[in-house]
């Protein structure tokens, strides 16, 4: 079976626990830059907006009534369920049309986009994905368009590494067990490295670092591109987070982009 059809039905699956299983970037306390740039968006009623990778659905609410229209896709048809659900209680649902599809199966809205949205979905383990899904995004939207998302951070794994680490040390822990204790505490068994990927309950994730992003978006065919970072409160959802109030927060990436002609 390809890769692409086993991670829909392992992130189907974990639709029904999603929220146990990963942090929500618009909950109070993050600085998430990603609304201020769609609120940037001029003359939204006349435009048509993509979530790509939708998931449950948490920006649908900030998109629908905003934007003149608005699609909603997502590989995985648990996810897409609830985010119908999340839409439910209005007439929001009727005004956005939802897609149970790959990402980069994108053909028949080439040039319709004028803005794309991808919050922690430009996951794929196989980087010749992302590059394909990337080259697909940008082809759909109208030249000129605007691409907004999140990527997880590479770097920020490492970042916490170092921090779990030197709080060992300080404890007075040799280097060897110092090392240990970090790499237990930063769950460095789920990682791969050298390569940016996470791998938890048969879901398997692209990390980033900020050069990739910029590699791989030029090579799609994006321009002015910029990454911003997403910060996170040091709270009890990052292991250690109180002990580090004291140091500058942990990250994810915030891109924005355009789409060349
Ligand atoms: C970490 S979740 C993020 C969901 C949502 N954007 C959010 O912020 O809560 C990643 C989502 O991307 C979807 N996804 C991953 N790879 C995809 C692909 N190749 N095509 C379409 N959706 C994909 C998954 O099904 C999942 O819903």
């Amino acid at each position: 079976m390809p890769d692409t059809q086993r991670q829909d039905r392992h992130w189907s699956r974990a639709a029904a626990r999603y929220d146990d299983l990963f942090l929500d970037p618009f909950r109070p306390g993050v600085e998430n830059p990603l609304l201020d740039a769609l609120q940037a968006v001029p003359d939204p009623g006349s435009k048509t907006v993509a979530d790509l990778g939708c998931g449950t659905g948490p920006l649908l609410p900030h998109l629908v009534g905003r934007f003149g229209r608005v699609i909603a896709l997502d590989f995985a048809p648990g996810m897409i369920t609830k985010a119908k659900k999340r839409l439910d209680t209005s007439d929001l649902a009727q005004k956005t049309t939802f897609l149970v599809r790959p990402m980069h199966e994108l053909d028949d809205l080439a040039g319709r986009l004028d803005v794309a949205v991808a919050v922690n979905s430009i996951v794929m383990p196989d980087v010749r994905d992302i590059d394909r899904t990337l080259r697909a995004i940008r082809a759909s939207l109208k030249p000129g368009g605007l691409f907004l998302g999140i990527l997880p951070a590479m770097d920020a794994i490492h970042y916490h590494t170092m921090l779990l680490n030197d709080e060992a040390l300080d404890r007075g822990l040799d280097v060897e067990d110092a090392e240990r204790h970090a790499a237990f505490q930063g769950e460095h068994h789920f990682y791969e490295f050298a390569f940016g990927r996470f791998a938890f309950q048969g879901l398997r994730q692209k990390f980033w670092q900020p050069f990739e992003a910029e590699h791989r978006f030029a090579k799609a065919g994006f321009h002015q591109i910029e990454l911003t970072k997403v910060l996170y409160p040091w709270d009890d959802t990052i292991t250690g987070g109180p002990t580090f109030a004291d140091y500058p927060r942990s990250w994810d990436w915030s891109f924005r982009a355009i789409a060349s002609e």
